[in-house]
C-alpha cells in the first residue's frame, strides 16, 4: 500500500512537469494555454510557484509519453490521469490550462483542470477523481505555498477558487488557500488549525458564495477557531476583485469589510429583515446557534454581549435561549 502511494505520487509528480513543460515549450501550449494565462494576467513567477501547465488536445498525448517513459498504466488509471479503455487508454485532461494541487508537504495530489472558453454549458474545472492519494474534502489548494505565510501572519484567508488564491500571492498576500469549491469540511478547517486559529472567509460576491459562507462560519468555530467574513461586491470574487486593485487598496479592502462573524450575521438582517420582526427573530436565533458552537464558555459569553448589544436584545433572553442548544449538544 505504501508502495502503490508512492508510484501513484511519482506519476502525479511527472505529470505536473509534463504539463508544465507543455505550456513553456510545446507550439499549442504557449499559443493556447500560455496566452490564457497571460490574458489572466499571470506571470512567469506565477506560473513557477504554482507548477501551472497545459494538457494537449490529443486524446492520448500524456498516456504515450508516460507510457514510453517507463511510467505503469495501472498507477496512471488508478491517479486519474489516464481513463481505461480496453486498449485504447486516453487522458482525462485534453485541452485544459492544469493547477496541480498539492499536500501540506509539498507531492502532488491531483490536478484541476480548466476550460479556456467561458461556455457555460461545459463544466468549467475538472477535476482529479478520489484515489489512494486524493481526498478532495481533506486538501486545500495552495496550503504548500502558504502555510509559512499563514504561521507567520497567524492568519488564514479562505478562499473558493483556485485562480483567488493565485491572484492574490500576486497581490502581495500569501496567507491564503482554498476549499476548490467543495462544501468546506472539518479536514480541511483542521488543516489550518495546524498554523493557526484565525480564518477569514473571503467568499464570492454572489448567492451560492454567501451560503457557503454561513455554512463554513459554524464549522470552524466548532473547531474552537476564530472566523471573520469579508464580503465582495455582486458579481466579484477575489480574483476579479485583487486583479483590478492595487495591494494598499486591497489590504485597506480586507482590514475595513472584515467583519467578525456576529456583526456578519447582523449586516445580513440590515439587507434582508430590517423592518420584519420574524425574520428578525429567526436571525437572533440562528446567532446564538452559531455561538452555541463554541467550545470554549467564556467566549460564548462574550458573543452573547455583543449579539445582545448589536441585535438590541437582552442578554438574559439570549442566555436562555444558548442554555437550550448547549445542552441538547452534551
Ligand atoms: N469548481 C469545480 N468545478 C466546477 C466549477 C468550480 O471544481 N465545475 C471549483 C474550482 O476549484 C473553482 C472553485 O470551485 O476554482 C470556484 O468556482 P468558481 O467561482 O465558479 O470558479 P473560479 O475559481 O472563479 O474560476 P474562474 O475565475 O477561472 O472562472
Ligand atoms: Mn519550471
Ligand atoms: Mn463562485
Ligand atoms: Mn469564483
Ligand atoms: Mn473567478
Amino acid at each position: 500500500n505504501a508502495d502503490i502511494k508512492e508510484s501513484m505520487y511519482l506519476v502525479s509528480e511527472f505529470a505536473k512537469n509534463y504539463f508544465h513543460n507543455t505550456l513553456l515549450h510545446s507550439e499549442e501550449g504557449k499559443a493556447i494555454g500560455l496566452s490564457y494565462f497571460k490574458e489572466r494576467g499571470f506571470t512567469n513567477e506565477t506560473i513557477q510557484k504554482f507548477g501551472l501547465g497545459y494538457s494537449p488536445e490529443a486524446w492520448d498525448a500524456f498516456t504515450k509519453e508516460a507510457l514510453g517513459k517507463g511510467y505503469k498504466l495501472e498507477f496512471l488509471e488508478s491517479t486519474g490521469l489516464t481513463i481505461p479503455k480496453e486498449d485504447k487508454p486516453f487522458d482525462r485532461f485534453k485541452g485544459r490550462v492544469m493547477f496541480p494541487i498539492h499536500s501540506m508537504s509539498g507531492r502532488v495530489l491531483g490536478f484541476g483542470g480548466r476550460i479556456l472558453t467561458n461556455d457555460k454549458k461545459a463544466a468549467k474545472y475538472l477535476n482529479s477523481p478520489e484515489s489512494e492519494i486524493y481526498h478532495k474534502t481533506k486538501v486545500l489548494y495552495g496550503i504548500y505555498q502558504a502555510k509559512q505565510a499563514i504561521a507567520k501572519l497567524n492568519n488564514c484567508y479562505l478562499v473558493e477558487g483556485y485562480t483567488d488564491v493565485i491572484q492574490f500571492h500576486q497581490a502581495g498576500i500569501e496567507n491564503v488557500v482554498a476549499s476548490s469549491g467543495t462544501a468546506l469540511t472539518p479536514d480541511q478547517i483542521r488543516l489550518i488549525n495546524r498554523l493557526t486559529k484565525n480564518i477569514t472567509v473571503l467568499f464570492d460576491g454572489d448567492a451560492a458564495g454567501l451560503r457557503a459562507s454561513i455554512r463554513g462560519i459554524d464549522l470552524i468555530l466548532e473547531e474552537g477557531m476564530n472566523v471573520k467574513v469579508c464580503a465582495f461586491p455582486d458579481g466579484e470574487d477575489p480574483d476579479s476583485f485583487a486583479k483590478k486593485t492595487s495591494y494598499d487598496d486591497l489590504i485597506a479592502y480586507l482590514e475595513n469589510n472584515a467583519k467578525d462573524f456576529i456583526q456578519f450575521k447582523a449586516s445580513l438582517l440590515i439587507k434582508e429583515a430590517q423592518n420584519d420582526p420574524i425574520k428578525k427573530a429567526d436571525l437572533i436565533r440562528d446567532m446564538v446557534q452559531s455561538i452555541s458552537k463554541i467550545p470554549d464558555r467564556i467566549q460564548r459569553e462574550i458573543y452573547i454581549q455583543e449579539c445582545s448589544r448589536i441585535m438590541d436584545i437582552s442578554e438574559q433572553v439570549l442566555m436562555s435561549t444558548l442554555a437550550q442548544l448547549v445542552q441538547k449538544d452534551i
